[in-house]
């Protein structure tokens, strides 16, 4: 099994929780938690599998042109790496129930530039089991990763996250 990187932000959190669970779940010892504060395009070159990890805090904190949010400096260093022999999945914390018009939309934000990198994006999810209204994170039907709610369905998050790595693992990883 080739390592997988898994890159998330913010530090501390849900979105941590989910990589500490995530990396668990894999096996340690096949993966590198790596935080996005601390990377750069150096770091994503050593993997072939990478995990996006990322929590919605609303557009307007994403488009700032200052860096205060841990994403705000790694997204940009996502176009600077060769996609061609990466497998790549996302997954978005969010809160169905306080903000269903932009649930997880950070996921959408994440694959929007990794389209535009043609990376080999895979772990897309189904929407069933959640309630919103919109979500920049879904696409024809389908969620462009993988939606946690922390906040309102903490006990659904094993089951969604073993489920998805047996899905990676049929998709590449
Ligand atoms: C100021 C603020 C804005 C938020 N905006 C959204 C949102 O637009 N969509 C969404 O799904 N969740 C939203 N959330 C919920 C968070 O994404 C959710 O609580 C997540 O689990 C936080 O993860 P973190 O602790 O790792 O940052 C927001 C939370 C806060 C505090």
């Amino acid at each position: 099994m080739k390592k997988t990187g898994i890159f998330y932000g913010p530090a501390k959190g849900s979105v941590a929780k989910v990589a500490e669970i995530i990396s668990n779940k894999f096996g340690k010892e096949n993966c590198d938690l790596v935080l996005v504060k601390e990377s750069s395009v150096n770091d994503l070159t050593k993997y072939d599998n990478i995990i996006l990890g990322i929590s919605t805090i609303g557009k307007a904190n994403w488009n700032s042109y200052h860096k205060d949010t841990d994403w705000d400096f790694f997204i940009n260093e996502l176009d600077k790496t060769d996609w061609s022999k990466k497998n790549v999945a996302i997954y978005g914390l969010g809160d169905q129930f306080s903000y269903p018009d932009n649930f997880v939309d950070g996921i959408g934000w994440i694959y929007e530039r990794l389209q535009k990198v043609n990376a080999k994006i895979v772990g897309l999810c189904e929407t069933d089991g959640y309630e919103f209204t919109d979500s920049e994170g879904v696409k024809d039907g389908k969620f462009l990763g993988l939606p946690i709610d922390e906040d309102n369905q903490p006990e659904l998050t094993e089951m969604r996250v073993s489920k998805w790595i047996d899905q990676l693992k049929k998709e590449g990883f």
